[in-house]
């Protein structure tokens, strides 16, 4: 690349979705900087001292050994970019109103800072309207205009943990805040991605990437639901997707489990629940399938109970061992996990737990729970010793065959193991 298309992008927020996007940019030939508030991750980013493992060792070393990379905590630094592209979380707060502080602490930071002629993208999952009536005042604060002294738009990270795809083949939505704005994120995004749809504006960026989440919240809620019904049936759910799946058109699958987890699908559809109610006609969706999802942590204990009550074992006073902590598979995120409800619902009732997950050594203190717990090893003995298994992630490490052969009681939310290869009880939930 030559020296005057090089650009240099800042990226705020070194989490999931922003440091893969600080590797793509440097892929490309851009100088990339970093910025987090939170001090470790320029430290192990310096080091290529991996925190998001399923990402690979070779992007850490890469970004390590990179003279176009650099990671910092100090905001000056983003002075010298042409763009900066914020990546920081959008949480709810416990009575599931959006919690905006991170982004609006974020573009006070970037008023203070940015160079003359920036472009400004928001990437925070938000609800509709927020890059115009949050983000772009604070950058307009002190008398500065957008189109000459700054650039905004909103650009949704479609970033989904654990899958192989890479981040150039999933089109990138760009909704600009004017026309130049439009024009400077799309050749911005083009850089890194194959396909850039220019949307009319910010708030239908903003509002697809909702009904992209919404959308799977919702079904994954309506199989969650089947699942519970089917069972009084005594028809297994899992062998009705795989035979509605093979389908050609118009079934999308969904497959169901022990309740939804991860920074989007169980927060993003409360902020659309938020703008909906806003807008004077509140979303029955959302509410529905939010009340069915949260519902599902509960069905898998009772499942454990029910397996354990068969052979006349109390769940009092009896152990269980939860394989894979994470909220899905193959990944190390915890984060709004359906593990740790059930790991506190166990313990209510008198059971004692532990875990095994190769991908979450040490379970971390969350905002609602405190599990307080490491993974063991998974061995015959312990296996042989616990009275229940209850599979929540089935991670690829997790050595599957060894359950199979040697735990007495087997509850699988996954459908990890096949009712024939368990040597014990098994039962799907
Ligand atoms: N995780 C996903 O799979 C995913 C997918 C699509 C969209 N999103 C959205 O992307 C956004 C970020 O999510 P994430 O999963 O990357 O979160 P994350 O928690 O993994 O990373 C966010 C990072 O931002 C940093 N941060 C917080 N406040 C900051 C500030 N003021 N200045 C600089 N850094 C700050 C945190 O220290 C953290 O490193 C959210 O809006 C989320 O909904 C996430």
């Amino acid at each position: 690349m030559s020296e005057s298309a090089r650009q240099t992008v800042g990226i705020v927020g070194l989490g999931y979705v922003g440091l893969p996007l600080a590797g793509a940019f440097e892929a490309a030939g851009h100088r990339v900087v970093g910025f987090d508030i939170d001090s470790a991750k320029p430290q192990k980013l310096a080091r290529a001292d991996s925190y998001l493992p399923h990402l690979g060792q070779s992007l850490f070393d890469r970004l390590a050994s990179s003279d176009r990379f650099r990671a910092t905590c100090e905001e000056a630094d983003l002075a010298e970019c042409d763009a900066i592209l914020v990546c920081v979380p959008t949480p709810v707060d416990v009575d599931r109103q959006p919690n905006l502080n991170f982004v609006r602490t974020t573009f006070e930071m970037i008023r203070r800072v940015h160079a003359p002629g920036c472009l400004v993208v928001l990437e925070s999952t938000t609800w509709p309207g927020t890059t115009r009536e949050v983000c772009l005042p604070i950058l307009c604060r002190g008398g500065r205009t957008l189109g000459e002294d700054f650039f905004l738009a909103f650009a949704p990270e479609r970033e989904d943990p654990g899958r192989e795809e890479p981040m150039r083949s999933v089109p990138r939505l760009v909704g600009g805040l004017d026309e130049a704005s439009q024009g400077r994120a799309v050749a911005l995004y083009e850089q890194v991605c194959d396909a850039v749809v220019s949307v009319s504006s910010a708030e239908v960026a903003e509002a697809a990437k909702l009904l992209e989440n919404t959308y799977r919240a919702v079904n994954i809620a309506l199989v969650n639901e089947y699942k519970m019904i089917l069972e009084q049936m005594g028809i297994d759910i899992h062998e009705v997707v795989d035979a509605a799946a093979t389908k050609p058109f118009g079934f999308s699958r969904f497959d169901p489990g022990p309740g939804l987890g991860g920074h989007c699908i169980p927060v993003d559809p409360w902020y659309f629940a938020w703008a909906a109610n806003r807008a004077g006609h509140p979303s029955r969706f959302v509410e529905l399938a939010g009340e069915i999802n949260a519902q599902m942590p509960k069905h898998a204990v009772n499942a454990v109970v029910s397996i354990l009550a068969e052979d006349r074992v109390d769940i009092q006073g009896a152990s269980v061992l939860i394989l894979g902590v994470a909220y899905k598979k193959n990944v190390g995120d915890v984060r709004e996990t359906p593990a740790a409800p059930i790991v506190e619902d166990l313990r209510g009732q008198g059971a004692t737990v532990m875990y095994h997950d190769p991908l979450v050594p040490e379970f971390p203190k969350m905002r609602r729970f405190d599990v307080g717990l490491s993974s063991v090893p998974l061995t015959e003995t312990l296996l042989r010793q616990v009275d229940a298994v209850l599979i929540v992630a089935d991670h690829d490490l997790i050595d599957f065959d060894l359950v199979a052969e040697h735990a007495s009681r087997v509850v699988d939310t996954r459908c990890a193991l096949s009712p024939g290869d368990v040597k014990g009880t098994y039962r799907r939930a």
